[in-house]
């Protein structure tokens, strides 16, 4: 199979100009009429990455699981589950994305294993079974209960008894998601092998979920209770997770992870899943960058939707990089509200332009191209078990892992079956179809700024510097070789005119609205309401 994607050199890699599409394979496109999305469907809609213009695809999990959370819980790491198709399938996949110039990037799920993957079967078999220490197995705490206070992300105590061997094992997360022991060389060896498979695949880099998570306290000492939880939180808030996570061991794991991507010659990514503000990012690096490419930097999600606010964010995250380090930016993901829900539709084109100019690698979550806000899932059609586990604490996911809407048809050309969640978009009106034919839509919108960001190395590769302002707006310029560009974004419903010492004329190469007559900005910026604007300098 020939390779149309080049290597690069690594002081250069392909991903410091790359933007990253994730796709959620459920609820991508479904070819077989089940109403899930599958690895056929994908090469279905092939096209459509490269006509949007990205260049690497993460795939949420499509391996062999009993789908309690939905592939995030994995009985074999080295197949296809059945209702995503087959390794034939990934084959051809990879091969259609790679002919396109798109990079492939799996998530890899190391802190646990589904409770039917077989290693834990032997596991729970005995405790003599030489399997027994690849899970976390510890003797019932005073009175019979769990060994510790850590709480499971998903609702309850992180231990479930297991009543045949009389010992707790820990889980994270569900119960059918039994917590592997890192510390143990066979598991580490294990799993290195995992990455092995598919790098020897082709595929070219990894995403982990949930990596702070490997590093657990080894004296299992409780965590400490959080002094800002308030009632209404979900339980395991109530907790600071300093000893269920983020150990101090972690890096030795990363770093073993990262050695094996060395091994392949074309510079496979590793992007780690961490929930971290900007000051406590940086150590995921590693010493002398031997760790994550990117840990995923999720801060201007939880950032009020203001100017100060979100220029603090930006200037403490570029601040506290290594030298060398590449930034991230995230804006949604399979596990968080969406973009366009939290911020309303007129912002969620301010929050696309942000994301598309920050300095580093954007990292777009699907569906957030056409605007697509949470979905109202009836009571009998809520699928995740995170939700409803805990009801009534707006835990589920559901919302945003709604089917992508491609046409105004019924089942919005996702399926000809009955989707397994509703469709996303909220009736016609979002679709891929509609919104490609409208020059002024977000989905044209969104590849118009690829395709501008692709064209103008200051966008993707410059430097960022902020430029002082007043009032709900923000400015920067981004400054590579020769080109300057200035962009301006205004975070209000309302008309504003902007001075910016830097900005004194210029052409503008970009707006969030249609602009008519002069494309040439003087010393006074107007600003249509929810405007943003790139402009040459
Ligand atoms: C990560 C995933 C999430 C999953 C959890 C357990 O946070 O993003 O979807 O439920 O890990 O694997
Ligand atoms: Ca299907």
């Amino acid at each position: 199979m020939t390779r149309a994607v080049k290597s690069s050199a690594k002081a250069d890699p392909w991903w410091h100009d790359a933007v990253i599409y994730q796709v959620y394979p459920r609820s991508f496109q479904d070819s077989n009429g089940d109403g899930i999305g599958d690895l056929r469907g994908i090469i279905e809609r092939a096209d459509y990455f490269s006509w949007l213009g990205v260049d690497a695809i993460w795939f949420s999990p499509f391996f062999t699981s009993p789908m309690v959370d939905f592939g995030y819980d994995v009985s074999n790491y080295l197949d296809v589950d059945p209702s995503f198709g087959t390794l034939a399938d990934f084959d051809e996949m990879l091969a259609v994305l790679h002919a396109r110039n798109i990079r492939v990037i799996l998530d890899y799920v190391p802190n646990h294993t589904s409770d039917q993957h077989p290693w834990f079967a032997q596991s729970r078999s005995s405790r003599e079974n030489p399997k027994r220490d690849w899970y976390l197995w510890r003797d019932p705490g005073a009175d019979g209960r769990p060994p510790n206070n850590w709480q499971s992300l998903a609702g309850g105590s992180s231990w479930e008894f297991d009543a045949d061997t009389r010992q707790y094992y820990c889980h994270t997360f569900l119960k059918q998601q039994c917590d592997l022991n890192w510390r143990n060389p066979a598991v580490r060896e294990a799993m290195h092998d995992v990455l092995r498979f598919w790098l020897e695949r082709g595929v070219d880099g990894f995403r982990i979920d949930a990596v702070g998570c490997l590093a657990k306290d080894p004296a299992l000492r409780d965590d400490p209770p959080n002094p800002h939880f308030r009632p209404g939180d979900p339980p395991f808030a109530r907790n600071i997770m300093v000893n269920s996570a983020n150990g101090p061991d972690i890096m030795g794991f990363v770093g073993g992870i990262r050695k094996v991507l060395e091994a392949y010659p074309r510079d496979p990514i590793l992007i780690g899943e961490v929930y971290l503000k900007t000051g406590e990012i940086a150590p995921y690096y590693g010493a002398e960058l031997t760790g994550l490419h990117l840990p995923t930097n999720f801060n201007l999600l939880w950032t009020p939707w203001k100017a100060a606010p979100i220029l603090e964010v930006i200037g403490a995250y570029e601040a506290v990089l290594p030298v060398g380090a590449w930034p991230d930016w995230v804006m949604g993901n399979h596990d968080q509200p969406r973009i366009a829900s939290r911020l309303g539709r007129a912002q969620a084109r301010i929050a696309m332009l942000l994301l598309l100019t920050l300095r580093g690698t954007p990292i777009l979550y699907y569906g957030d191209e056409l605007g697509l806000e949470d979905v109202a899932i009836p009571p009998d059609k809520l699928r995740d078990p995170f939700g409803t586990n805990l009801p009534g604490l707006n835990q589920g996911r559901d919302p945003e892992r709604c089917p992508m809407p491609w046409d105004d048809t019924p089942n919005a050309g996702f399926t000809t079956g009955d989707p397994w969640l509703p469709i996303g978009g909220n009736g016609p009106g979002l679709s891929v179809e509609r919104q490609r034919k409208d020059r002024s839509s977000m989905l044209s919108m969104t590849r118009d700024l690829l395709a501008l960001r692709r064209k103008e190395p200051a966008l993707s590769r410059g430097s960022w510097t902020p430029l002082p302002i007043e009032g709900e707006a923000l400015a920067y310029l981004r400054q590579h070789a020769g080109s300057r560009v200035g962009v301006l974004l205004n975070l209000e419903d309302e008309h504003k005119r902007l001075r910016v010492a830097e900005i004194t004329t210029g052409n503008v190469m970009f707006s969030t609205h249609e602009r008519q007559g002069r494309q040439r900005i003087g010393q006074d910026v107007e600003l249509a309401p929810n405007e943003g604007l790139i402009v040459a300098l």
